[in-house]
């Protein structure tokens, strides 16, 4: 009850009210109106020997359940640096950045793992995918921490590989796979733990125009289906697909 009356006047109001005001929940007062993250004054400063880098100068953001946001801006301006604190990779060197009601800068080692292993999806420029394995080994790799069973596992590998369209590609192993197969394998590994949001750091920047659209039709698939998704890049043609863009740069963020 605290946290759905809390977010209601934590919002600014504006595009909120039809949601806050159209539905009473009564009973499940915790996941509906909550914002999935909310950024305080975030800074991110690197020392280097003499040198002071301000990656983040001060990041006020708030991300929504089902937002296609997408990042861009000049190289330097801090998009990567935003991206792992949001993947709970790193911590702020000031302000506060939340994850539903956690605190990622303060939370503990193990909390952090948790948060990482169970509620982020991650998905890179270069795939990452491990050569010696299959494309259903990939996948399954990432409910290593989850404890289910043969069976769950299973059934959820397969259900994530249909998903980004490649049910009929479990046995095969990267190097027997187009790039584009591989990025959807990829999203595919990130996607198979249902994560509460999925992070992406220029996930069409190795792909050449077709693969390109073909990634672009999955995100926006997914992100159809309710997923939210914070995608890096410079790439204006995924862009077009967000329904939020931003632009961060010298460690600011502006929404376009
Ligand atoms: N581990 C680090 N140690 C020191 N400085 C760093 C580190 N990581 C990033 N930086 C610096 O922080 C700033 C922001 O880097 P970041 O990688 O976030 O930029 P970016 O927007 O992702 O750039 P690109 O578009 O080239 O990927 C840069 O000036 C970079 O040199
Ligand atoms: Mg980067």
């Amino acid at each position: 009850m605290t946290a759905a009356s809390e977010s209601i006047t934590d919002t600014t109001g504006d595009d909120m009210t039809m949601t806050d005001t159209g539905t009473a929940p009564t009973t499940e007062p915790d996941q509906p109106a909550l914002p999935i993250y909310r950024l305080a004054e975030v800074t991110r400063t690197y020392s280097q020997k003499n040198r002071v880098v301000h990656a983040l100068a001060g990041v006020d953001l708030e991300i929504r359940p089902g937002d296609f946001v997408t990042i861009q801006g000049p190289t330097g301006g801090g998009k990567s640096t935003l991206l792992q604190l949001l993947g709970a990779l790193d911590r702020p060197t000031s302000g506060t950045i939340l994850l539903g009601d956690t605190d990622l800068g303060t939370a503990g080692d193990g909390a952090l793992h948790r948060i990482r292993a169970h509620e982020i999806g991650f998905v890179f420029q270069g795939f990452n995918l491990i050569p010696t394995l299959t494309a259903g080994e990939n996948v399954d790799m990432a409910l290593e921490p989850l404890r289910l069973s043969k069976a769950e596992r299973a059934e959820r590998v397969a259900e994530a590989l249909a998903r980004v369209g490649l049910a009929d590609r479990a046995d095969h192993r990267p190097g027997e796979l187009s790039g584009g197969q591989q990025q959807r394998v990829a999203i595919a590994r990130a996607l198979v733990k249902r994560p509460r949001v999925m992070l992406a750091d220029e996930p069409t920047g190795n792909l050449d125009e077709r693969m390109r659209d073909e990634i672009l039709d999955v995100l926006q698939g997914l992100n159809d289906g309710g997923l939210t998704l914070v995608v890096v890049t410079h790439d204006s043609a995924v862009a077009r697909r967000a329904t939020r863009r931003l632009r961060l740069a010298n460690g600011r963020i502006a929404e376009l």
